[in-house]
């Protein structure tokens, strides 16, 4: 808790880098961290076997104060693809039912993915300067398309929650693979 003399609390913003200062928590994902959600476990495995690359990081503030209140992430997912399955967030639903998110693409090309994980699935396509309203209930993921740095702000309230195990378990509709070097879509099983 902080006391009201902390008050306000800001942040120097890179938007170039997707970092900021002051920084409290830095999280990697390396891809042993997400190993599940790819589609392709023989080159996941294979990967594994020589080094275990990082493929986002999350740069969390969380704005604690003697009231209920925000966090704030930003998030820097690197180029690149497994298999054919380019680099993602592992994706989450809060467990909270009554929590939302503002998202905020500052960086990069990809695609929002939104999905009840009870039939009602959304892929927005993304790029610098686009924010989205999150509702609750939708699982979310961001999909890095692009040949550089995506790099994305993410607003919600600190009791929210995360459940990662939810979307382990269903998986989202459609998954983002590049064909020819492009994104395409596709409906899994
Ligand atoms: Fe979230």
């Amino acid at each position: 808790m902080l006391t009201p003399i902390d008050y306000p609390i800001s942040l120097d913003f890179d938007a170039e880098n997707g970092t900021f200062e002051p920084c409290p928590q830095v999280t990697p994902r390396h891809l042993s961290d997400l190993k599940e959600m790819f589609s392709d476990q023989s080159t996941v495995a294979q990967i594994l076997r020589e080094n275990d690359p990082l493929i986002y990081e999350i740069r969390y503030y969380p704005f604690t104060t003697t009231k209920s209140d925000m966090a704030l992430a930003v998030t820097r997912i690197f180029p690149g693809t497994i298999g054919n399955e380019f680099y993602m967030t592992k994706g989450h639903k809060h467990q909270r039912e009554d929590q939302p998110e503002v998202y905020y693409c500052v960086r990069g090309e990809g695609f929002l993915l939104l999905d009840t994980l009870e039939g009602e699935f959304r892929a927005i396509p993304w790029r610098a300067g686009v924010i989205t309203h999150i509702p609750p209930m939708w699982a979310h993921r961001v999909v890095n398309t692009g040949n550089d740095l995506l790099v994305f702000i993410g607003v919600f309230h600190l009791s929210a929650g995360h459940d990662y195990d939810i979307v382990a378990r269903k998986g989202f509709a459609y998954r983002v693979l590049s064909r020819n070097g492009k994104p395409e879509l596709i409906k899994q099983d």
